[in-house]
């Protein structure tokens, strides 16, 4: 574990299938610009079994369905908000 706020982006097929790597792209911009390195921990998961609902996000312990590059930016802005 670590204090850095942890975001998993799922790349299984049918996500990427849904555009996850335009999530993954966009958040990664998003900490490049925001020099959000050493407080974010984003990673690749695989398939959470809800391929349907994709792109897959979880943020700690919370689950996000079809999140698009701009809802998964104000999610990830609400949980550093909190911080
Ligand atoms: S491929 Fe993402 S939940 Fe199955």
């Amino acid at each position: 574990m670590n204090d850095k706020l942890n975001i998993t982006i799922c790349l299984g097929s049918s996500c990427f299938s849904r555009k996850n790597r335009d999530v993954v792209t966009a958040l990664q911009d998003y900490i490049a610009q925001n020099k959000l390195e050493n407080d974010i921990y984003l990673k690749g998961g695989h398939c959470f079994g809800k391929c349907s609902l994709g792109p897959i996000m979880i943020v700690e312990e919370d689950f996000y369905h079809e999140i698009s590059p701009l809802k998964a930016i104000a999610i990830v802005e609400s949980y550093l908000n909190r911080k």
